[in-house]
């Protein structure tokens, strides 16, 4: 009886636990669907079923005469902004409210990995990309291109000695491979070549960051859902322990100096070698004032600001330049005026690829931003909010601690912003067409402090390796290739597609 007893409280204990807050969104006053127990509105999410962009679309459409609606992940409230106007605020606005992008699971046990941009949050955050940003700039860039031309140029001759055997390529597998090897190059300084060596061991690291294990998966679950007594449980710590013995590696090689070769890891330790950053804090303030607040760069924060370029760069320029590349094989006329301005471009340049020619590409530009559109790296962005906020307008508080989702694949799609949405046309881009609205919720890199930091060099290295393909072939449609393919569940953060994009590739002549 006792027993009885002690599970019934037991198993209404553990049901409490994983219903609470259930009527937070009703006490706001905010639409929300049914939440089931533990898992709230994301079981499909949580069984990698249902990518969060898959999510931000399917509930934007849904709610779409909302201005917001409630989600829940686990037993956390979440706010998914329906209105644009809303979503400008919290990006740009009133970043000081949300300047964290609520994606650890802790805020107090990070694990080494989870200390890069993307993921800090508050004063850590601020401070480092503060100290970081000056690696993006458009002089460090000129200085990188070199490196990102030689890889194109690989990626072209690769795609020249496969393309003879009238077999289709796989353009997402040809595109990650450029995309590692430019990698290699501008981040580690290594040759990694993996267009050529099937089993680079560098291209197993970048594999291996984004194949996501079952014990991840599992792993994540618990962070949500218990995530106190989850939070010292490492994710991928295969990744973690990868990552640190590769760095490790290049750094212990140039004797922890830089040693002027300009790569990502040069820059890092010259970032470290500037000393301790000290800047405003944006996290807590004296009568108003913003108290000081610093920051120690140490060898951790190196490793995991390699890793992030490394997750960010990779997934979201192979993705995007695939993507392009699949449109265009079903977009001849489209492709055509591609050919054209390759060419007419090229010859201005003694027919090499180099910075100013690949800005010159503007069409081309135009194509990679159009797929961006359609199908964009990062469907929702998300921020956090710090300090109480309010919409006045449908008086409603925002709590510290909600997590804000802002579904730009559904601004993207939406027929109200963007013409036959569905419809693969880059002449949208053009300046008569692409006015402020269009300019304001397109936003495949973001928006606000937060924005990405590598958009120019993630642009300009994926036009530089669809131009040095498009220069030397046509794309067409291979007999396998899907004309819609399925998106990859599995892949959480950054859209990918499901399998590989087949295409295939004949060599063509200038139009010229
Ligand atoms: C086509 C290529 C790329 C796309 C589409 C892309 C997209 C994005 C998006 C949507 C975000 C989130 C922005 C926000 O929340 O407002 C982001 C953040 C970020 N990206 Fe990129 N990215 C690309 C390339 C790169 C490259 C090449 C790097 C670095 C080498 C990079 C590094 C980062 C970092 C560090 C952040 C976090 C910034 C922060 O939180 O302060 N990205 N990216």
């Amino acid at each position: 009886m006792i027993t009885l007893a002690v599970i019934l409280v037991a198993v209404a204990a553990l049901l409490y636990y994983g219903t609470r807050n259930f009527d937070y969104w009703k006490r706001k006053g905010v639409k929300y669907e049914k939440p089931l127990p533990f898992v709230g509105n994301n079981l499909q999410g949580f069984l990698v079923m249902k990518t969060e962009s898959q999510y931000g679309l399917e509930y934007y459409r849904k709610y779409l005469n909302e201005k917001v609606v409630g989600f829940f992940r686990s037993t956390t409230p979440e706010l998914l902004i329906i209105d644009p106007e809303y979503a400008r605020r919290v990006l740009i606005q009133d970043f000081a409210h949300f300047h964290s992008r609520g994606i650890i699971t802790h805020k107090k046990v990070v694990q080494p990995l989870h200390r890069n941009l993307f993921q800090l949050e508050g004063d850590t955050w601020k401070l480092l990309r503060q100290r970081i940003t000056p690696i993006f700039t458009s002089g460090k860039l000129r200085a990188m291109f070199p490196l990102i031309v030689e890889r194109a140029e690989k990626l072209k001759a690769r795609t020249l000695s496969s393309a003879t055997d009238a077999a289709p390529l796989d353009v997402k597998e040809l595109m990650a491979r450029y995309t590692t090897d430019f990698i290699g190059a501008c981040g580690f300084g290594i040759d990694a070549d993996s267009l050529n060596q099937e089993d680079s061991e560098f291209r197993k690291l970048g594999a291996n960051i984004f194949n996501i294990r079952v014990i991840d998966i599992f792993y994540t679950i618990l962070k949500h859902v218990f995530p106190e007594m989850a939070k010292n449980i490492k994710v991928a710590k295969h990744v973690e322990d990868a990552m640190i013995e590769f760095v490790t590696a290049v750094i212990k090689k140039r004797n922890y100096q830089p040693c002027g070769r300009q790569d990502f890891i040069d820059l890092l330790l010259e970032c470290k070698n500037m000393g301790t950053i000290y800047g405003e804090s944006i996290e807590h303030y004296h009568n108003g004032v913003p108290e000081k607040a610093s920051l120690e760069f140490d060898d951790d924060l190196i490793m995991a600001q390699v890793f992030i370029f490394f997750a960010a760069g990779f997934e979201t320029s192979s993705a995007a330049t695939s993507f392009t590349l699949h449109q265009l094989a079903y977009h001849p006329e489209v492709q055509k005026k591609v050919h054209e301005e390759i060419d007419l471009v090229l010859s201005k340049h003694n027919g090499k690829l180099c910075y100013d020619a690949v800005k010159e590409m503007t069409y081309l530009e135009w194509c990679l931003k159009e797929a961006l559109r359609l199908f964009p790296a990062l469907g929702v962005l998300t921020r956090e909010c710090s300090r109480p906020y309010r919409f006045p307008e449908i008086n409603l508080t925002i709590d510290p601690g909600v997590k804000i989702l802002i579904p730009v694949i559904g601004f993207h799609n939406d027929p109200q912003y963007f013409r036959d949405p569905e419809v693969y046309r880059p002449e949208r881009f053009h300046p008569d067409e692409f006015g402020s609205t269009q300019k304001q919720l397109y936003m495949p890199f973001g928006d606000g402090p937060r924005n990405c930091i590598g958009a120019r060099l993630g642009l300009m290295q994926s036009v530089a390796g669809l131009a040095a393909i498009l220069s030397a072939f046509t794309v067409e449609p291979a007999p396998e290739s899907v004309r819609y393919p399925e998106i990859n569940t599995r892949s959480t953060i950054v859209q990918n597609i499901k399998g590989g994009l087949p295409l295939m590739f004949k060599q063509r002549k200038s139009t010229l």
